[in-house]
């Protein structure tokens, strides 16, 4: 019996690797994360599979279906939004099986961030513009942040920011990055990316809060920020420059060219 931890993707359910759908259809229980986790997913469960939506759940509740179909020899799906290398509750679960004895697989899924680079059509990371996206999130009820990782940190760094769980915060997040982004920096807030309802909001830093609130959204969004959102006329990317190709593409590739190669 093993328990499959799965990235059910960021709501379209057909962005869901194939190993996690196979995964699904041959777990006879599925425990999945509320409402981030698209219904028609389910659909891939077996006849008769015990089915389990552990919003309202707690971890000790978590843990006892876990035991359950540990004790009933059943393999577990479980489910949750996204990947599971952010925001998951995927470590706090881990350690639990790890200390009941349960094996668990972990297969990636598609996240949030990299859908609604999809939704607006565009890279995150672009030649001397930007070059780091940063993952990250404010304070919330539950979660504090650690001390040093503040927006206004990270804004120095002039970095791509994903800002996820914060669309509440919206006016906090745009106060803090003002003094360093500027005013005029691009926005794009993306709302259930790849869902049926999927929404973007482009703005500035300036704008974006007064677009928000004329049609408000308050939950499922991602605040993207910095120069890249602007779609600048970025500068070609070196690596399928005439240049590039005669010095490493005709070459021993293992001489010269780098994981830049493998785009
Ligand atoms: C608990 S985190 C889960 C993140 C997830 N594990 C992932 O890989 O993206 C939930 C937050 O992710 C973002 N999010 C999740 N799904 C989204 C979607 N389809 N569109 C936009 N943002 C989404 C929102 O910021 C939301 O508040």
């Amino acid at each position: 019996m093993t328990v499959h931890f799965i990235g059910a993707g960021p709501g379209a359910p057909d962005l869901i690797t194939l190993r996690g759908r196979d995964l699904i259809a041959a777990s006879p229980v599925c425990l999945y994360a509320g409402s981030l986790v698209p219904q028609a997913l389910l659909r891939h469960c077996p006849p008769g599979a015990r089915i389990v939506d552990t919003a309202p759940l707690s971890l000790d509740e978590i843990a006892a279906e876990f035991v359950r179909a540990h004790d009933a020899g059943e393999d577990v799906a479980r489910l949750h939004s996204g990947d599971l290398s952010i925001w998951s509750a995927l470590g706090e679960q881990i350690a639990r099986l790890e200390a009941l004895g349960i094996p668990y697989t972990v297969t990636p899924g598609v996240p949030a961030f990299a859908a609604a680079a999809a939704a607006l059509r565009q890279e995150l990371t672009l030649p001397e513009i930007g070059q780091s996206l940063v993952l990250t999130r404010t304070p919330g009820r539950a979660s504090a942040m650690p001390p040093r990782e503040t927006l206004v940190s990270f804004a120095a760094s002039g970095a791509t920011l994903a800002v996820h769980l914060s669309i509440h915060a919206l006016g906090r997040v745009v106060a803090d990055l003002v003094p360093s982004y500027g005013e005029d920096c691009p926005v794009a807030v993306v709302y259930r990316a790849s869902w049926p309802d999927e929404r973007i909001v482009r703005g500035t830093l300036a704008t974006i809060e007064a677009a928000i609130a004329a049609d408000p959204i308050e939950r499922t969004a991602l605040i993207l920020v910095g120069p890249v959102l602007g779609r600048p006329a970025a500068a070609a990317s070196a690596l399928y420059s005439a240049d590039y190709q005669r010095r490493f593409r005709g070459r021993d590739s293992r001489a010269g060219a780098d994981e830049d190669a493998a785009r």
